[in-house]
């Protein structure tokens, strides 16, 4: 019998061409995801899920797939998925790192840089007509070469940011739960500090955490309050890693210059406080977005689940330990 995999929602045609040399395809080509009930009925009969980020997949989703074997997320973050229920029902979960590394650095860098400079706010003003003469403090920002740069999170794109950051001959500080080799240390040319002296010291700083109950709210009113008035945040990890209602009166109030925000706590929503600014750029959750990178995951997350359904060993598992069970 041929493996039933269930696509939610659009992906780069190449993942389902593959997908469908190796199983029977349920393929919502929509960029509306499944409401949770629908999903819920189209598992079923599934042996795999090719699922987003925008697919919340619970026990209960779990529950109603007795033949499920493979949750293969194209995305790098699966805090979408209720990875422990997965794993207590013996189902494997993939994710796609490594491959959008560079091009979420990229973003992450650009958002920075945005947002220092006040491109976006200098823009809207040029097309609104406004731009009346040469003046010498017209959308004057800050500079970001030989400044301070503080990554939370010194992970796979939290590198990436560093090494941009070197090119740009910015100081780079950096937290983490966990502290890197001395060699890594050496190499990325970083210094490790506490959570407080990263806020303190920056000038900017980028977040590379990912979501889980550690870092909920990692970022807000207490860590705002340490920053510099002439601060940049930059966030490209999860929107509930700050607290948006705190940045957004940080922002307002001047206790920080200004931030870049990919991500945010209930997407697509974006609190209104933080639309009502000049002093903040907002995109819509775009980092990966090269048509290079997210074609690539979506072939990664179909590689994962074909190798699944093939007996073989899949490339990114989360809960490898699943497979000893096996
Ligand atoms: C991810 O992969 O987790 C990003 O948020 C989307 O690229």
């Amino acid at each position: 019998m041929s493996p039933k995999i269930l696509v939610t929602r659009h992906v780069y045609p190449e993942a389902i061409t593959l997908l469908s040399e190796h199983g029977d395809v349920d393929y919502n080509d929509s960029s509306n995801g499944l409401t949770s009930d629908r999903l819920v009925d189209a598992v079923a009969d599934k042996h795999a899920i090719v699922s987003q980020l925008t697919d919340f997949i619970d026990a209960r989703v779990m529950d109603s797939a007795a033949e499920l074997r493979v949750i293969a997320n194209v995305a790098v973050g699966f805090d979408n998925i209720d990875v422990q229920a997965a794993t207590e029902r013996g189902i494997l979960v993939t994710n796609t790192p490594g491959v959008l590394t560079d091009t979420t650095a990229d973003l992450a860098f650009a958002l920075m840089m945005a947002a220092a400079r006040r491109i976006p706010e200098a823009e809207r003003f040029l097309r609104a007509g406004c731009w009346r003469q040469w003046e010498i403090d017209l959308f004057s920002g800050h500079d970001i070469h030989h400044h301070t740069l503080g990554v939370l999170g010194l992970g796979r794109i939290g590198r990436g940011m560093v090494r941009r950051a070197r090119g740009f001959d910015m100081r780079v500080v950096y937290h983490d739960a966990i502290r890197a080799a001395a060699e890594d240390e050496r190499e990325l040319g970083v210094e490790f500090v506490d959570k407080e002296t990263l806020f303190r010291e920056s000038d900017f700083v980028s977040i590379h955490v990912p979501l889980n109950e550690q870092t909920r709210h990692y970022v807000g009113q207490a860590e705002f309050s340490l920053m510099k008035p002439t601060a940049v945040l930059v966030n490209t990890s999860r929107g509930p890693v700050v607290d948006e209602h705190a940045l957004a009166e940080a922002l307002a109030q001047g206790r920080i210059a200004s931030a870049g925000l990919d991500v945010f706590e209930n997407e697509p929503t974006v609190s209104p406080a933080l639309l009502e600014l000049d002093n903040v750029v907002l995109i819509p959750h775009i980092a990966s977005a090269s048509v290079k990178t997210r074609t690539r995951m979506c072939m990664m997350a179909a590689e994962n689940a074909v190798a699944v359904m093939s007996g073989q060993r899949a490339p990114n598992p989360i809960n490898p330990e699943v497979l000893d069970q096996r």
